[in-house]
């Protein structure tokens, strides 16, 4: 089954295909939209000794010349050092303004391949091969590329959209149960700002969910997930307002993830206890119920995600916001819900209610 989705911004326009198995498709989808040339494929370790070769078929299959690099695996693997070891690795494979890059892999490879795109030859085409659950939803849709520095993530980046998104949700069979669930999380996120019947529908279905075999309702889990995506960066490409909504949970998330130390957590664990965090600061600033605000916390505990975080102390947490990309004034800004389904940016919490939410979750 084969899922598309368009993402609808004018001569930057490209389509999100997603099913079981279409990984062999990639050469022809590629030919379709009129990319050419050589290609050089940026894996990581993990992914490339799984898929590497499938991609590499489809893609001489389709008359493409092919090269492979293979990173480490790992967040720290998004970082300057490697952005300019993959310029050298363009080089060596002879890419030129008519070539392209294929990012094969999670969020890290596609966030990463995708700056290396941005500005090799100050930019070629790419094209993301998502094969993680929070690529498919979320990092390979939309255009946002980047590296981390040592002071925060994401940083550094540029706004950069793939010629075409391709999700073989069979990859999601070789993903680590923890980066599934860690997944999921994103997902849930899409219930939360944007549709609650969608909401309702994961809800109903959490055992069937937690089954990364269960390809039939993945297939439409993974694409209601890119529609609502699509949906808003089609509005806001570059983040002027709109867009931030995808970072509800992310304010406290992105911070906990830092003082837990890259890895520890992972982004997902991250937006499950920051989604509760603005769950409950939205009782109290932007009128949402108890019983939504209860929904949102069983949820992420179904999926076997943390929402409680004991180990981390309110003022190494509070640094950790002050130096988040969204911080004005070392002010943190919050998306918050007035129901499931419903949410707004822009939201500040006085310092003392900030530290009692935190408290609330110790
Ligand atoms: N991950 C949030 C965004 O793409 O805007």
């Amino acid at each position: 089954m084969l899922y598309d989705v368009l993402v609808n911004l004018g001569e930057r326009s490209y389509g999100i295909d997603v099913g079981a198995g279409v990984l062999d498709r990639l050469g022809g989808l590629c030919g379709e939209v009129g990319l050419k040339g050589k290609v050089l494929v940026i894996t990581d370790e993990n992914v490339g000794e799984h898929y590497a070769h499938i991609t590499r078929k489809s893609l001489e299959t389709a008359g493409f010349t092919t090269s492979l690099a293979t990173l480490p695996a790992g967040e720290q693997t998004k970082c300057g050092d490697q952005v300019f070891k993959l310029y050298s690795r363009c080089i060596e494979a002879g890419l030129d303004r008519n070539s392209f890059i294929v990012a094969l892999g999670g969020g890290v490879v596609g966030d990463l391949v995708g700056y290396v795109a941005a500005t090799y030859l100050r930019g070629i085409p790419f094209v993301q091969v998502p094969t993680s659950l929070l690529a498919m939803v979320d990092s390979s849709v939309g255009g946002k590329t980047g590296i981390n520095l040592p002071e925060g993530k994401n940083l550094v980046g540029a706004f950069y959209q793939p010629k075409l998104v391709l999700a073989d949700l069979e990859s999601l069979g070789t993903l680590a149960n923890r980066e599934y669930r860690a997944g999921l999380a994103e997902v849930i996120k899409y219930g939360i700002i944007y549709d609650a019947p969608f909401f309702q529908m994961l809800e109903d279905n959490i055992e069937d969910l937690l089954n990364a075999g269960n390809t039939e309702l993945l297939a439409k889990v993974v694409g209601r997930c890119c529609e609502i995506k699509a949906a808003v960066v089609a509005q806001d490409e570059r983040e002027g307002g709109l867009r931030a909504i995808l970072n509800f949970g992310h304010t406290v998330g992105h911070a906990v993830e830092k003082v837990a130390g890259y890895g520890q957590v992972i982004h997902g664990e991250g937006v499950s206890i920051g989604s509760v965090f603005a769950a409950r600061a939205s009782v109290e600033l932007t009128g949402l119920s108890q019983v939504d605000c209860i929904r949102i916390e069983n949820i992420f505990q179904a999926i076997g995600l943390p929402v409680n975080a004991p180990d981390y102390n309110w003022s190494d947490l509070r640094t950790a916001l002050t130096v988040d990309k969204k911080t004005v004034d070392g002010r943190p800004k919050f998306v918050l819900a007035s129901k499931i389904g419903r949410v707004d940016i822009g939201h500040e919490i006085s310092e003392k209610r900030m530290e009692q939410i935190w408290s609330g979750m110790g």
